[in-house]
């Protein structure tokens, strides 16, 4: 801050998403005279464009598949079809009352809320139209935004979930570029609203940065429901005709669809809003952190996903209140990467907490055992119809480092996972605990009694 400007609050936030909006939050709780600027709308692209629309998407999905097989739960039904309009309103529905409770929230908190696109001018400074913004600390939390590849413009056929999540019609044909996060879960929702879908991965396997256990649980259920997956294909060109959207790979394979789901990643937003004029050095686009959450530049720090790493909105709420709470003079605990959960909401559910298998090998060398507990022993996943498995990872009579979980919705299990996997416990220290019958968290206690040495409805 230069000498001559005197700070007109304690925090400016710039950018109301996950982590602006918790740190905001946080600091005015602590006390602390806040103002956050937002662009766009309070929430960011987690609570309009990502994951809480994309869910209740997947959750239009779910009641789809129930009604359409039903009959093999005895149950006389039918789908007539997806009213894309209705799905819509539902959604824009659940979006708006978590809009209205935020916004009452940032009121109630004093949070002062100046709508407009803002702009770091020095390292204390956000100019917002004719406004001058001075904090005594300036947090970033300017998010991020799906990214295309070279020469593919976004556009007709051509979209990113942006675009995708307002389609009014169900498309017949859909390619989707990308096998990740994003990927999977629209492919999960259009082939549910009866889509044909095809994936196209250029790396060898589905969700790359999980398990591949889970990867090939997951391709051989999406290939089950009837989605093709082409792993180890690259994306060449994209014409979009007159009639559909001509994908071409580089083995020369093409392909026609009528929309083309572009999902190879999101990019930070950093660019032309003063960061590096500021000092603060980036790499990529994204923030080259100088300690957690700091920028290098004193009292201006940096959360959510332009902070290099998992680009989750839960990691931004975490990274949001840190910052608050260091701003108040309070001593918090860095957030610990190695224990954010990871939930992909597809049909089936991807879920998973701490190491891969290979990722403990690296770290521990032969010292690790992995067991595999399939959810055909576990009652709830039976009467649910879902298969799937938990997989523990474990250091040698030493504590559990990963837990991995495929099968409709495992996610929710996560949470006994990240304590397991955050608080170190052996088997021996889980096994005790008894768990509810019949659940399907009732998998995660058996396979800890497997682990232990004293397996119930499995194989040791
Ligand atoms: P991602 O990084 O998860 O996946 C992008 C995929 O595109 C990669 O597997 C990559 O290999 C592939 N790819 C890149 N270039 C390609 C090419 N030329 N040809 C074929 N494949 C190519 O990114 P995604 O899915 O766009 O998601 C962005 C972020 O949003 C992720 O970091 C994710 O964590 C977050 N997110 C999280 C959700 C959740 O937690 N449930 C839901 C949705 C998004």
């Amino acid at each position: 801050m230069p000498a001559t400007a005197e700070a007109t609050h304690d925090v400016v936030v710039l950018g109301g998403g996950s982590g602006g909006y918790a740190c905001a939050l946080r600091a005015a709780e602590l006390g602390l005279s806040v103002v956050l600027v937002e662009k766009d709308l309070l929430g960011g692209t987690c609570l309009h464009r990502g994951c809480i629309p994309t869910k209740a998407l997947l959750h239009a999905a779910e009641v789809a598949d129930a009604a359409r097989e039903a009959g093999r739960f005895g149950v006389r039904a039918s789908l007539e079809g997806i009213d894309m309009p209705g799905v819509r309103s539902y959604r824009e529905g659940v979006v708006a009352r978590l809009h209205k409770g935020l916004q009452g929230l940032v009121k109630a908190r004093k949070v002062e809320y100046v709508e407009g696109e803002g702009r770091l001018d020095g390292p204390g400074t956000v100019v917002v139209g004719d406004r001058r913004l001075v904090g005594r600390h300036v947090v970033l939390a300017t998010g991020s935004y799906a990214r295309t590849l070279p020469g593919l413009e976004v556009g007709g056929r051509v979209m990113t979930s942006d675009q995708a999540l307002g389609l009014d019609e169900v498309p017949s044909r859909v390619v989707v570029l990308g096998g990740g996060v994003i990927g999977v879960e629209f492919a999960s929702v259009l082939r549910s609203f009866g889509s044909e879908v095809t994936v196209v991965e250029a790396l060898p396997r589905l969700v790359a940065a999980e398990d591949p256990a889970s990867s090939t649980a997951l391709e051989r259920a999406f290939r089950k429901r009837g989605i093709t997956v082409r792993t180890g294909a690259r994306f060449a060109a994209a014409q979009d005709g007159p009639d559909a959207v001509t994908v071409r790979l580089e083995d020369g394979t093409e392909l026609e669809a009528d929309l083309l789901l572009v999902a190879v990643g999101r990019g930070p937003v950093t660019d032309g809003l003063g960061y590096e004029e500021a000092g603060v050095r980036l790499e990529r686009g994204f923030v080259v952190p100088d300690g957690p959450c700091r920028t290098g530049v004193e009292n201006l720090w940096a959360v959510g996903d332009i902070v290099p790493g998992l680009q989750l909105a839960h990691r931004g709420f975490a990274q949001g209140i840190y910052v608050a709470e260091c701003i108040a003079g309070l001593d918090p605990a860095p957030v610990d990467e190695a224990t954010i959960p990871r939930v992909t909401y597809c049909d089936p559910e991807v879920a998973s907490v701490g190491l891969t298998e290979d990722q403990a090998r690296e770290v521990h060398g032969d010292a690790v055992e992995a067991y595999e507990y399939n959810l055909g022993g576990n009652g709830k996943s039976q009467i649910l119809g879902t298969q799937g498995f938990v997989k523990l990872v474990r250091v040698v009579d030493g504590p559990v480092v990963g837990v991995h979980m495929v099968g409709s919705r495992m996610g929710e299990q996560v949470g006994e996972a990240q304590l397991i996997v955050g608080w170190e416990a052996h088997p021996d220290d889980v096994s005790p605990f008894v768990h509810a019958h019949p659940t399907q968290n009732e998998a995660l206690g058996e396979a800890h009694l497997a682990l232990a040495g004293k397996p119930l409805h499995a194989h040791n």
